[in-house]
């Protein structure tokens, strides 16, 4: 699929088999969840741009890369894109945060935005937009046309599942987004899960179910 990166790291997926299965605890699915944003947040980074200064180690000086450039944005999809944020600020201590809180109306799947606050200057700056799941996308495309809105040219979408309905969803509303996922599961059930999946991704890391 084009514009779509499958992690397919073997850490980050035997850590997604153990996410997955239905006795992990709250603790440990929260820990894992962490563990594997920051094995995304290496492959979501790797084009950051470098600059080169001149430092001075023990033996010598030399001219050492370093970050160049705006500082990166995490846009976190409330509630349970702030699993996926929390390794991601391990890895990026100083990047700037944004939140974006919509739930997924149960009877309708209409993603419905209740909170919006995102650093005031996007423009120019990379812009990671973390939701663990991408089903039927609704969320996930509200969200970032709001990004849009608000100035960002630069946006990635970070996800752990996402649904082939989803995936197709998503890249017709923004073909110019590229989506990076743990895994591509099989369908969305009924109720717009997906299947096989982990379930309810905020309930899972907030033991809320
Ligand atoms: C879940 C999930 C995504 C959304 C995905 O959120 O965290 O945001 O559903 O589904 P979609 O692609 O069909 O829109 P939910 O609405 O359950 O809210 P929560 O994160 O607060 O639990
Ligand atoms: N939201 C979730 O948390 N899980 C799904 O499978 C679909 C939407």
């Amino acid at each position: 699929m084009n514009n779509v990166n499958v992690i397919n790291h073997p850490l980050v997926q035997h850590k997604l088999s153990l996410l997955r299965k239905r006795e992990t605890s709250t603790a440990r699915f929260r820990q894992l969840v962490r563990e594997i944003s920051l094995l995304l947040g290496y492959e979501l980074t790797r084009d950051l741009e470098l600059e080169y200064k001149t430092i001075e180690t023990p033996l010598a000086e030399m001219q050492a890369p370093f970050l160049s450039g705006k500082k990166i944005v995490l846009i976190s999809i409330l509630r349970a894109g702030n699993g996926l944020l929390e390794g991601m600020i391990d890895l990026m201590p100083s990047a700037r945060v944004g939140h974006v809180g919509l739930y997924r109306d149960p009877h309708t799947l209409v993603a419905m935005e209740y909170y919006f606050k995102v650093p005031h200057d996007l423009i120019n700056r990379p812009v990671i937009v973390l939701d663990p799941m991408l089903a039927t996308a609704n969320s996930s495309v509200a969200a970032v046309q709001r990004i849009k809105e608000a100035k960002a040219q630069n946006i990635k979408m970070a996800c752990l599942l996402a649904a082939p309905e989803g995936i197709k969803a998503f890249q017709s509303a923004h073909p110019d987004v590229p989506i990076y996922t743990a895994a591509i599961d099989e369908k969305l059930d009924d109720h717009a899960y997906i299947v096989p999946g982990l379930g309810d991704a905020g309930d899972r890391i907030y033991g809320t179910k």
